[in-house]
Formats: structure tokens, C-alpha cells, sequence
């Protein structure tokens, strides 16, 4: 009995493995719900069959509730996307993807890891933050809010070595 219970809950942890070309249409649905402009599942699909890129994500079951992706230039890598559906956000989902990820380019070879990220996420610079990352460029009106508002970029770089 203990050990169904066991199974039962065990099963309700998210497991965190490499996306695949067949994650594209759920990890564009978590993209859209996002993001002010969504990536098309073609666009997705089109990343994850590239060599270059490196992707994780987070499934309970066979529901995918987050991911990240990032492109691997030589001995950089950037990462291009990170999110984790709003129910499941605010558990350590994306902390979790974010160092499995950085351990995988690393392990690739990468030596720096560059992003953008809106200087008003705060839930994405936390998660940088901790993981390590810092500011080293600022893009001035990079992602517009509304017609009268556009927010800076800011760029971060990790280094892995
Ligand atoms: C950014 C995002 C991926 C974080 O995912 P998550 O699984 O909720 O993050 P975690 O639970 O691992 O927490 C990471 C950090 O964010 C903080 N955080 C999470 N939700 C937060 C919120 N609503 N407000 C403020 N901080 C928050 C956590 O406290 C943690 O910081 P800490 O370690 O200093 O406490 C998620 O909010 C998301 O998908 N946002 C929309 C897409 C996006 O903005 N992606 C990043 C683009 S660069």
C-alpha cells in the first residue's frame, strides 16, 4: 500500500530530459502563453532538428510543463528561450532546467553562455541571478511594453569554466 502511494506521488514530479523535434507543438503552446509574440510549433521544430541546438524539458507524465533552448556557436552558447507553464511556476522548475542545462553545455564544450532578458521580468533576473549569470550590456528600448513604453534589454553572460 505504502508503495503505491509511493509511485502515486513519485509520478507527480516533473522529470527533466532533452526535448525532441515531437516537443515542438507543446513547447510553442508554453511559449504563447509567454510571450507577447509566440514562436509557430514550424519554428520550434524547425530549432529543435538543428545540430546546434540544445534543448530541455520538463514533463510530468506526458505533459510537458516547461523547457529551455539554446544555440551552441563554437565555445558560446545563447540561450534563446526559458519557460515553465504559470501553474507549475514559482517550484524551482526553471532553477532545475537552467542548471541541467548549463551542465549539458558545458559538457558540449561551451565556455560562455549569453541572454536577453527584459529588464522588467524580475522572475527571469532572479533565476539568472542565483544561477550565476551577470549584466554586461544593456540594449535601450528593446522589447516594447505598449505604444509609449518600451524596456530595456539586458544582456547577460556565465561564464562555465
Ligand atoms: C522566468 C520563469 C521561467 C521562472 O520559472 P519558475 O519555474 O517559476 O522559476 P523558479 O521557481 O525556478 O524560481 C526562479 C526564481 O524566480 C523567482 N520567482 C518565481 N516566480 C516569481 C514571481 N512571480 N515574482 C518574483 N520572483 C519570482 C523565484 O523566487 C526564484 O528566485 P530566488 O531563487 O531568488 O528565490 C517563469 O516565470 C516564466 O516562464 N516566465 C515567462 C517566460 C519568461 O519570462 N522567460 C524568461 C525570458 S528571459
Amino acid at each position: 500500500m505504502i508503495g503505491m502511494f509511493t509511485r502515486l506521488f513519485a509520478r507527480r514530479e516533473p522529470v527533466l530530459t532533452e526535448a525532441r523535434p515531437r516537443d515542438a507543438a507543446a513547447i510553442a503552446a508554453i511559449h504563447a502563453a509567454s510571450f507577447r509574440r509566440g514562436w509557430s510549433d514550424g519554428e520550434f521544430e524547425r530549432l529543435l532538428l538543428e545540430r546546434n541546438t540544445v534543448a530541455h524539458r520538463a514533463t510530468v507524465g506526458r505533459a510537458l510543463h516547461g523547457f529551455i533552448l539554446s544555440r551552441l556557436a563554437g565555445d558560446e552558447a545563447e540561450i534563446l528561450s526559458v519557460a515553465v507553464a504559470s501553474a507549475w511556476q514559482g517550484r524551482g522548475l526553471a532553477r532545475a532546467l537552467l542548471n541541467l542545462h548549463l551542465r549539458r553545455l558545458a559538457g558540449l564544450g561551451a565556455r560562455a553562455v549569453f541572454l536577453e532578458v527584459d529588464e522588467d521580468n524580475e522572475p527571469a533576473r532572479r533565476l539568472y541571478r542565483r544561477a550565476g549569470f551577470r549584466e554586461v550590456g544593456r540594449r535601450e528600448g528593446y522589447y516594447q511594453q505598449d505604444r509609449d513604453r518600451a524596456a530595456a534589454a539586458l544582456v547577460l553572460r556565465r561564464d562555465l569554466v
